[in-house]
């Protein structure tokens, strides 16, 4: 049975047969104190004029007496002796350094002269809290995959353990955290756990009513992922140069960094590192076709491997340079055919265009084109191929181009002189022939049948005289060709004043202006006499 239970029957029962003495000598306890400290346990609403105190204890095995005291002194009994003393006003006693053999029933007789005063409490002594400490079950973890155990273990009396995450506590919910507390330790378990879960960091508590401990931080390394699995750029040009500063990055969240492998077209490819460079395509050797890439991330801590959306592009050698060739001998209209080729110095060709003095050819008539279009037939050759030719190489990253000048001789065709059909004596003449020819013809003129010197497209008398009437011939000759052509002009020289029938246009000007100066001086005189008319005075 309890002895405290009983107590405050005793102290009732007391109370009627002493009569009327005053209650409650000592508050309710129990009272806690420290191992090795010190405790007081104080008496309430007693009266100075006290007969004498005693106060006994009962730590189970029955009962003795630690002090007495009276007017004539306090008498401390033999465990207790060096340990404990009373307040001989008050009856507080007080016993220190406390031992864990002090736990127990502590009861006070209070006599005076109005009769007895009984009071009992209980002492519990606290070992102090110490060692609080997290261990994990694990030493490390997988998110969504392990279960973790933290235990919290600390020494001490009474423990209450507390978790915390930072400064917020960390509760059962039921659900993935559970915790189970014992005498000397505590347990924390998280189920699949997350990363974010034992970041904080994590601390626990141990606690009794005197004293407070708390952990060191606590962390774990969770490992997680790899997520969010990203390709980039995620949706590149679909032709890329080979000669580009362009790769493609893979990134993931992942602890620890994830490990990237690169597939072409479901193929792996030896290499592994976040960056897929053109240089490793290139190396290669996959040609112009596109293929599909995409990359996987994996992490070897939780064995899981994600792949990131597929990019598809096409690595594509640009075109380096264009070389046209075209016909090295001598090329003469009407006679011949040209074939002016095109290639790449480098790269592949995905077509190819043709010009002629910048504007598009197309084949038809005397032009052929290969199949390729890598080059052009030109079958018979007329003058009118002269010209550049451009051709002009192109792929999806790149173009270029280069031109031939085409020279086809041709002529002279139709000569023709053109000058005045009469002048007068001492006039000056110059007769032009023409001949259109590649190359330029030369001009030779006859006179009257006659060889001239003038070797010139143009024929120029200075003074013209009677004896330059004739017939003037024109032979215009083209030396790779070797072909001629001639034309006549007749000339007529006449004397002096023979051609003036009618004014000249000078002088057809000269009068036009004449009468446009006299109507302009009409005009004016007749504005200037009309302002002198005299203007009534209005005063
Ligand atoms: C306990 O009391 C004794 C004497 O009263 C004193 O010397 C000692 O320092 C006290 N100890 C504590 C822990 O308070
Ligand atoms: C006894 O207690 C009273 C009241 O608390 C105090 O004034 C007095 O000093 C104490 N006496 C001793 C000897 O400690
Ligand atoms: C805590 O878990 C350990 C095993 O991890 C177990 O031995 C111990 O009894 C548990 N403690 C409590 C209070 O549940
Ligand atoms: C917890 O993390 C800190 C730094 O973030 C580190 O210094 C410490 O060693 C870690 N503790 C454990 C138990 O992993
Ligand atoms: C390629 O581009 C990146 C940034 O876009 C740059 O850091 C790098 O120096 C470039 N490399 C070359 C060879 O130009
Ligand atoms: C995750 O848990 C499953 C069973 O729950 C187990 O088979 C698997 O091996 C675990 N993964 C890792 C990486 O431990
Ligand atoms: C074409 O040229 C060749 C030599 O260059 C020549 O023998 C041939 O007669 C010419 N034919 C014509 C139709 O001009
Ligand atoms: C031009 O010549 C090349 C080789 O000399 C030939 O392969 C090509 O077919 C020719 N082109 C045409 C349109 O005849
Ligand atoms: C040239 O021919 C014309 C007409 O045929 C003739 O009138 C003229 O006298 C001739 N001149 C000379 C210098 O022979």
């Amino acid at each position: 049975m309890d002895v405290l239970a009983v107590k405050p029957l005793v102290l009732l029962l007391l109370c009627f047969v002493g009569c009327c003495a005053p209650t409650g000598v000592l508050l309710p306890g129990p009272i806690d104190a420290v191992l090795g400290g010190n405790v007081t346990i104080k008496t309430v609403g007693t009266t100075p004029d006290f007969i004498f105190i005693l106060w006994g204890f009962n730590d189970g095995s029955g009962p003795s007496n630690i002090v007495t005291g009276s007017k004539d002194g306090v008498k401390v009994n033999d465990p207790f002796k060096g340990r404990a003393s009373m307040n001989a006003t008050t009856g507080d006693l007080s016993i220190g350094p406390l031992t864990s053999q002090d736990s127990g029933d502590y009861d006070i007789s209070f006599v005076s002269s109005t009769g007895t005063v009984m009071g009992g409490v209980k002492l519990r002594v606290l070992e102090p809290v110490s060692d609080v400490s997290i261990k994990s079950s694990l030493s490390e973890a997988i998110e969504h995959n392990s279960t973790v155990v933290l235990t919290c273990s600390a020494k001490g009396s009474f423990l209450q353990f507390r978790w915390l995450r930072g400064d917020t506590p960390v509760v059962d919910d039921g659900n993935r955290f559970s915790v189970k507390n014992g005498e000397l330790s505590s347990n924390l378990t998280i189920k699949d756990v997350l990363r974010t879960d034992l970041v904080g960091p994590i601390y626990c508590t141990a606690a009794n009513k005197l004293q407070l401990r708390t952990s060191a931080p606590f962390n774990l390394t969770v490992y997680y992922g790899p997520d969010d699995v990203t390709i980039s750029p995620l949706s590149p040009p679909k032709f890329i140069s080979s000669k580009e500063n362009f790769s493609l990055s893979c990134s993931a969240v992942s602890s620890p960094p994830a490990d990237f492998l690169w597939y072409r077209d479901q193929q792996q490819m030896e290499l592994m590192g976040p960056k897929l460079t053109l240089e490793v395509i290139n190396a290669h050797s996959f040609g112009n076709k596109a293929g599909e890439y995409m990359c996987k991330a994996q992490n070897k801590k939780t064995n899981r491997k994600v792949s990131a959306g597929a990019v598809v592009i096409a690595v594509i050698e640009p075109v380096s340079s264009a070389e046209v060739s075209g016909p090295a001998t001598t090329l003469i209209a009407g006679n011949g055919t040209a074939n002016i080729s095109c290639r790449a110095a480098g790269g592949s060709v995905d077509a190819t265009k043709w010009l002629k003095d910048q504007q598009p050819l197309a084949a038809g008539g005397r032009l052929l084109f290969s199949a390729d279009m890598s080059s052009l037939r030109i079958d018979p050759l007329q003058k009118e191929d002269n010209g550049e030719y451009t051709c002009q190489l192109l792929n999806a990253v790149s173009s270029a181009k280069a031109a031939y000048k085409m020279v086809v001789n041709y002529g002279p065709e139709q000569a023709a002189v053109q000058g005045e059909k009469a002048v007068e004596v001492n006039d000056k003449v110059a007769l032009d022939c023409s001949a259109p020819s590649i190359p330029p013809a030369n001009f030779t003129w006859k006179f009257n049948s006659t060889m001239t010197n003038v070797k010139t497209a143009r024929y120029v008398i200075d003074m013209a005289l009677y004896k330059n009437t004739g017939t003037y011939t024109c032979e215009a000759h083209n030396v790779v060709t070797g072909k001629t052509a001639a034309s006549s002009h007749f000339l007529s020289v006449k004397e002096e004043g023979a051609l003036d029938d009618g004014l000249s246009d000078g002088a057809i000007a000269g009068i036009v202006i004449a009468v446009l100066v006299a109507l302009g001086a009409a005009i004016a005189v007749i504005i200037y006499c009309r302002q002198k008319v005299p203007v009534e005075s209005p005063y």
